[in-house]
């Protein structure tokens, strides 16, 4: 699977993917990262990105020409299936989506910043905008790399263990048990008799009945 980031700040995005799973995805060929600046697609003398907003307001807006100088180019070398603009007023991610992703070849993916976008390039290029949450953030970057880190530990082959994948958290619509490892006693404070039974359909059904309880407690709305 292929991302392409657009964005004015590529630094930002350098960290996020030089390590663990998503640096050993990039290094089995299984997930190809490319974060390009958007400032490279500018015209302007001063490679700007954003104006002033037409009738007025607080705030820059983010241009359309550089992003579809940069869209366009890169839907001349492949055939895009989805692009992603990162935007608090788009639907919030969650695991369905991160999933449908994770089957998708190309995907290019929008960082906004200042006071938004042109218009244009939502109505024009964008297929589908996506939120983490319902607060704020300075730009998209953050966001997108959620979004990258989601979808790629989710492509067979990412994680080792495949199956730790299946069991996390949401993937069934429940959240996970609790998990402990050694010492068996810590101060007093001890593992769950239990997990140390060595009774593999016990431990199943413990831990079902734990996530049902932890579901109930904590996002009874999964259980609807
Ligand atoms: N850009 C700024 N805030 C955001 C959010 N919550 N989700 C996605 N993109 C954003």
């Amino acid at each position: 699977m292929r991302f392409d980031i657009i964005t004015v700040l590529p630094g930002l995005l350098e960290s996020p993917f030089a390590h663990s799973i998503l640096q050993r995805a990039q290094k089995k060929g299984i997930a190809e990262i490319h974060v390009h600046n958007l400032r490279d697609y500018s015209t302007g003398k001063h490679k700007n990105v954003d104006d002033y907003p037409y009738g007025g307001g607080s705030g820059m807006v983010m241009m359309i020409e550089p992003f579809a100088a940069c869209i366009e180019k890169l839907k001349a070398e492949r055939t895009y299936d989805e692009v992603v603009f990162m935007t608090p007023d788009g639907v919030t991610l969650n695991q369905g989506i991160a999933n449908h992703l994770s089957t998708l070849q190309n995907v290019i993916i929008l960082c906004g910043h200042y006071k938004g976008i042109d218009q244009r390039v939502r109505d024009l290029y964008v297929t589908r905008e996506l939120s983490i949450g319902d607060y704020v953030l300075s730009g998209g970057e953050l966001p997108a790399a959620i979004v990258v880190d989601a979808v790629v530990r989710l492509i067979p082959g990412v994680l080792s263990d495949e199956t730790s994948a299946l069991s996390d958290s949401f993937q069934g619509d429940l959240l996970d048990a609790p998990v402990y490892t050694r010492p068996a006693d810590w101060n007093g404070h001890r593992v769950p008799d239990i997990l140390l039974s060595g009774n593999t359909p016990a431990i199943e059904k413990w831990r079902f009945e734990q996530s049902m309880e932890r579901t109930k407690q904590r996002r009874p709305d999964l259980l609807e």
